[in-house]
């Protein structure tokens, strides 16, 4: 199956899982919030759970793929909220806060945290002590030492005295973008309880070239096709690569990462060639 066809399968099985994740729970308005934050996406980071999965024969995977999808919404809903990035568009609709209000963003934000923890321990992911490493693994790439931390040096550096260097700067995505993006794509080695180095290498050079690709966007990209506000990033004072070393040395850092991406992958031969593609697909999206 191409990448796209495989991208849309997997997007169509991710969203019946988490409408399912949901469907017996009371007809409030934070759960309605939780719907709404759920729908649309891309999926790549589900993606990249059931394909580095598949990479391996599991074909059981959707639960993992489900719960970093959720965790992904609710860090998208906490962002958009007004004490961070002050947002009122996403996925092509309003945010949670200007839907609803930010009471009902924060708690539902929690809750998406809560629920992705929750569909860890599916037990149609296999034995128990699998996935107690996948819970392990999500609270650390989620948590103090991954996209959390990012997301404060992010908005620290909103008010930095001087300009972040580009180790400063690569420290921030790698946890704000690149912490989950690891995590989806090693979820499958540890499923699967093989060698999770390879993959970690991928995800490594994709996770950065994707938050590049982002940071582009912003700058270069329209804003119909995105669904989201573009051409924030310098008037709010963001660090990013573009800001650091200009767009064009950005967008050959993100091609020089697509490379290292594929190459990682090598040990894997054919089996590899749709994440290959999904790196490729990273930087050239433009949503
Ligand atoms: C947007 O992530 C936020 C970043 C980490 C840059 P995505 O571009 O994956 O957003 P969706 O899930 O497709 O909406
Ligand atoms: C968001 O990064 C990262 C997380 C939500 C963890 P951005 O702030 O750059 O994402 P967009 O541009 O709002 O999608
Ligand atoms: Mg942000
Ligand atoms: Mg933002
Ligand atoms: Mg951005």
């Amino acid at each position: 199956m191409s990448f796209p066809a495989q991208l849309a399968a997997d997007a169509a099985a991710i969203q019946a899982g988490l409408q399912a994740a949901l469907a017996d729970h009371a007809e409030e308005p934070v759960i309605h919030a939780m719907r709404y934050a759920l729908n649309g996406g891309k999926r790549l980071r589900g993606f990249l759970v059931l394909e580095s999965a598949r990479l391996f024969g599991v074909d059981s995977a959707l639960p993992a793929a489900c719960s970093v999808e959720a965790l992904h919404a609710y860090s998208l809903v906490h962002d958009d909220l007004p004490c961070m990035d002050d947002d009122d568009l996403r996925r092509g609709l309003p945010t949670v806060h200007r839907k609803w209000d930010e009471a009902t963003a924060v708690l539902a934000g929690d809750a998406l945290q809560t629920l992705a923890f929750a569909l860890l321990t599916d037990p149609a992911l296999g034995p128990a002590d699998r996935r107690i490493a996948l819970v392990a693994g999500l609270a650390k790439a989620s948590g103090a030492e991954g996209m959390v931390l990012g997301q404060a040096l992010d908005i620290a550096a909103e008010t930095a005295a001087t300009p972040l260097t580009l180790p400063q700067i690569t420290r921030l995505q790698a946890g704000k973008t690149g912490a989950l993006i690891r995590f989806s794509a090693e979820a499958g080695a540890i499923l699967a309880a093989e060698d999770p180095a390879p993959l970690r290498s991928y995800a490594t050079a994709l996770g950065l070239a994707f938050q590049i690709a982002d940071d582009i966007l912003d700058v270069t990209g329209d804003p119909a096709k995105a669904g989201k506000r573009l051409q924030k990033d310098a008037a709010a004072g963001k660090a990013t690569f573009v800001s650091l070393l200009g767009l064009e040395a950005a967008q050959a850092r993100a091609r020089s990462l697509v490379d290292e991406a594929a190459t990682a992958l090598s040990p894997y031969g054919a089996r590899a060639v749709t994440l290959i593609e999904a790196a490729h697909f990273v930087v050239t999206r433009e949503s």
